[in-house]
């Protein structure tokens, strides 16, 4: 397997490029949804500065279900319209929360978590799911993050079969 080096990350453009073509290596030829998010939530957790919880929620049965992630154990249902999570889903829009404190309704899963991001995944206009970053610091992420990932998001919709999801 291709080594994974931790690299900077002032430039964001630069750093989201390397994560997304070391996503891609792992991902391009292994069929197995479950090991993919499962590797895709590892190397979040490996390569992003300050972040306390990196992840997956799945949509299932009309509900956002907990999927592979990094972090400490969370809520493992979450309604759509309900929390970040469930707003990302149900508008089908990233949201970038500066302060998860002045979030009417922020599910809190880890007491550390300061600030987040979920970027839905939408493939073929359907949800699919939501990939979910906490940090323990406020203002962790902006615009350029939001961009970054998703890019990480299409990469993950260019290689994977949803159809298989279980
Ligand atoms: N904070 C999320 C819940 C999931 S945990 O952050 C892992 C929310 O408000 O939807």
């Amino acid at each position: 397997m291709n080594e994974i080096k931790k690299i900077a990350t002032d430039d964001k453009e630069k750093f989201y490029n390397y994560m997304n073509l070391k996503l891609t290596g792992l991902i391009c030829e292994e069929p197995d949804w479950l090991a993919n998010l499962s590797n895709a939530s590892a190397l979040l957790w490996l390569l992003l500065d300050e972040i306390n919880w990196a992840g997956f929620y799945l949509y299932k049965n009309g509900e956002l279900v907990l999927g592979p992630f990094q972090g400490k154990p969370a809520c493992t249902h979450i309604a759509i319209g309900k929390g970040v999570c469930g707003t990302a889903a149900k508008d089908l829009e990233t949201q970038v929360v500066k302060d998860v404190h002045l979030f009417p309704g922020h599910i809190a899963c880890d007491a550390a978590s300061q600030s987040e991001i979920v970027v839905p995944i939408v493939h073929e206009g359907k949800l699919i799911g939501v990939l979910d970053i906490d940090s323990p610091i406020k203002e962790r992420f902006d615009e350029a993050d939001a961009k970054g990932l998703q890019k990480f998001v299409d990469t993950l919709n260019k290689y994977m079969d949803w159809s298989k999801i279980v």
